[in-house]
């Protein structure tokens, strides 16, 4: 299928991402990814996007799995790129909605209604069991939302990474994976530079990242970052320097 890559399968357990774009409000510099884990027939969704692409997702999701089987849909912060559908997905599925702890009051702005089927998730993150496997939640506050989470999948050891390592190049121009990061780079650097609050953040993140074995960065936006272009993406985001060292630059006024 266009728009859908296998990123995994050792014939019990599966994750595929589908980049899927709202046809309306395309942004051409900005490609949107949402990914699918599946072992033994149950399934987590995470980061579905906005109620644009809901029913096209659901459709390529339905290929692989019957969203009746989605044990959970995990949304890494609140932009509606991430969780505009979380009220979609709520009526159309009995999955249980993983959010952190800062963002559930707001999720009825979306159109939720049943807050009881929302986890909320603490700051410092945690793990589920999925199958004979698990799922780790890894902080990633203020990368760029002030209540964010990675999602490492122990099975694959894919780091579904949110905005982290987002790539602002046009679909068009994307490279699915990474091939060469110094030609990658400046796709990198403006975003990361302005979204991401600070350098202390970054190198929390990539310490607790550095725990586990990683075989490849799966970003929402951009492309994907495997083997040594993943230890590749780490050393330089460990040294992104983000709003916090551009301060005064950015308030314009004498502090
Ligand atoms: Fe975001
Ligand atoms: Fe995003």
């Amino acid at each position: 299928m266009k728009n859908e890559t296998l990123l995994y399968d050792d014939g019990v357990h599966k994750c595929v991402m589908f980049s899927l774009e709202d046809e309306e409000h395309h942004d051409y510099s900005l490609s949107v990814n949402q990914f699918l884990i599946i072992q033994h027939g149950s399934g987590v969704l995470i980061d579905p996007g906005s109620g644009a692409i809901f029913g096209e997702l659901y459709d390529a999701v339905s290929r692989h799995i019957d969203p009746a089987k989605l044990k959970y849909i995990f949304f890494s912060h609140q932009d509606p790129d991430v969780a505009g559908a979380i009220a979609e997905w709520s009526v159309s599925t009995s999955a249980q909605l993983i959010v952190s702890k800062l963002w559930t009051r707001f999720m009825g702005h979306y159109g939720l209604m049943d807050m009881g089927r929302i986890v909320a998730l603490e700051d410092q993150g945690g793990r589920i069991k999925f199958g004979s496997d698990y799922l780790q939640f890894i902080p990633a506050h203020f990368l760029h939302s002030p209540g964010n989470f990675s999602l490492y999948d122990s099975r694959s050891k894919i780091l579904f990474s949110g905005d982290i390592g987002a790539a602002v190049l046009s679909p068009q121009n994307l490279n699915k994976e990474v091939d060469n990061f110094e030609e990658h780079r400046p796709y990198l650097e403006s975003f990361h530079g302005r979204y991401m609050a600070g350098n202390r953040f970054c190198r929390a993140w990539v310490k607790c990242v550095r725990v586990h074995e990683i075989e490849m960065i799966a970003p929402q936006h951009g492309s994907l970052f495997r083997g040594e272009f993943a230890t590749q993406f780490l050393s330089w985001f460990e040294e992104v320097d983000g709003g916090l060292e551009q301060c005064e630059a950015l308030y314009g006024c004498k502090q």
